[in-house]
């Protein structure tokens, strides 16, 4: 999909039955090139950035065979490969096939990751994180190499980064002895890891806490069902809030999107909670308290963009504020172009709310961002066109049919 045209001004109604998540597939995927067995994957969601990761695990004699929802694994035949770096260079969780390759063989050559440009995303705390295990790292024209089996011992994190967190998991399946994870990072998404590498035969403590503990154990292969992703889920709850309607979402766990269910309450969204699913009615009508991202429990920095696309047209003003990463407003200026009035910028905005904003000639910047400008077309008077749409392939299964199913008037071109 090279591009998309939205006419704006329809509600979503209907019903809608969330993925697996994207950011708890990859990490889990990753996990199988740390692990000879087989693997069914139930509930993996059928992305552009779970096919990239399968690319990159077959040129390590992993197989990856999909049927419907199932992603069935096999990694009994895993051996060193190189990791393309036009593949690795696409997405950002590629950098935990440092950890995973450092726990099957002992030696890790990774081309620098890719992934959504959000400013700096340096790897110091990856790279610490192995370092305080006795694992030897480095950086050169080949990418990041690390190298040394992992001894037992403690890591502090200074910053509960998800991705650190992982890759010390991986990498701890091949130490010593038991390792300690302190400051771990506390998304969902971790708990979902720990879930898997458990019903693999790794041994852990404090799942669910900042302290988690991984002694490593032969391990064997699993079936695993991937948790709800809770950030298509913010997605779809913020286009209902842009465009009004009533859209019921399923298959998900309500308790993991508070904060974001929260921040639409508060802008006037009605939103009804039942055990695996919410409804919500819109649109978002006034401004909310300031609202600032930050790790898990707090808001979502993935939830942000959607977000403010939905605050555009909410009477009042509302400021957020990012602070998990340097560059994420990169969205505003396309909802300026759509008639927004936001003022800022950096780490901190100002939306004014306006009466309604138009169509215009958008380009995604990212994959939330690209999201937050479909949200925004979808509530807007006139034709939007969205070039680069692709990028919301990598995270988005089945968008197009799935909003024209509840109402919305898009095609892809
Ligand atoms: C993951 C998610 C991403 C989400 C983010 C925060 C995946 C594939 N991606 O990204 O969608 O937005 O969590 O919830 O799961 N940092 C450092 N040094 C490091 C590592 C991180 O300074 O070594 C900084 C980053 O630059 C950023 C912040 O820590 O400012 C958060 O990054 P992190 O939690 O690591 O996010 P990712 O794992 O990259």
């Amino acid at each position: 999909m090279e591009r998309i045209r939205i006419r704006g001004g329809r509600p979503l109604c209907g019903v809608v039955r969330v993925h697996g998540g994207k950011n708890a597939a990859l990490p889990i995927l990753t996990a199988t090139a740390a692990i000879r067995g087989r693997f069914i994957l139930h509930n993996c969601p059928a992305i552009r950035d779970v096919e990239i990761t399968c690319e990159i695990l077959q040129a390590q004699g992993v197989t990856a065979v999909r049927k419907g929802g199932s992603l069935t694994v096999d990694s009994t035949g895993l051996r060193p490969g190189p990791i393309d770096p036009r593949l690795a260079g696409r997405l950002r969780s590629s950098v935990l096939f440092l950890g995973a390759d450092l726990a099957a063989f002992g030696e890790a050559v990774i081309p620098l990751p890719g992934g959504c440009v959000l400013g700096a995303r340096p790897l110091d705390l990856h790279r610490a994180g192995l370092e305080a295990l006795g694992v030897e790292t480095a950086c050169d024209s080949r990418g990041l190499i690390a190298r040394g089996r992992p001894r037992s011992g403690t890591v502090i994190l200074r910053y509960p980064s998800v991705g650190a967190t992982e890759n010390l998991l991986l990498a701890a399946l091949g130490a010593e002895g038991p390792v300690r994870i302190l400051g771990a990072a506390l998304e969902p998404e971790i708990d979902d890891l720990c879930a898997f590498l458990a019903a693999c035969g790794a041994e852990l403590r404090g799942v669910g806490t900042s302290c988690l503990t991984l002694t490593p154990q032969p391990m064997h292969g699993a079936e695993h069902r991937i948790l709800p992703d809770r950030m298509e889920a913010a997605t779809y709850l913020c286009a209902a809030a842009c465009t009004g309607g009533n859209l019921t979402l399923t298959d998900l766990i309500p308790a993991q999107l508070a904060p974001v269910t929260q921040a639409l309450r508060a802008a006037g969204c009605t939103l009804d909670e039942a055990a695996d699913r919410l409804t919500i009615s819109g649109p978002a009508r006034q401004a909310i308290p300031p609202l600032r991202t930050g790790p898990y429990p707090g808001f979502p920095t993935d939830a942000q963009a959607p977000l403010t696309a939905a605050l555009c047209r909410a009477k009042g003003s509302t400021v957020l504020e990012e602070t998990v990463f340097e560059d994420r407003f990169r969205h505003v200026p396309a909802l300026l172009a759509m008639g927004a009035r936001i003022e800022g910028g950096g780490r901190l905005i100002r939306i004014q709310g306006v009466p309604r904003l138009h169509g215009a000639d958008l380009e995604a910047t990212d994959l939330r961002g690209g999201a937050a400008m479909l949200c925004a077309a979808l509530g807007a008077e006139g034709e939007t066109l969205i070039r680069r749409a692709g990028l919301l392939d990598r995270g988005y299964q089945d968008l197009v049919p799935l909003l024209q199913r509840l109402g919305a008037a898009l095609e892809p071109e």
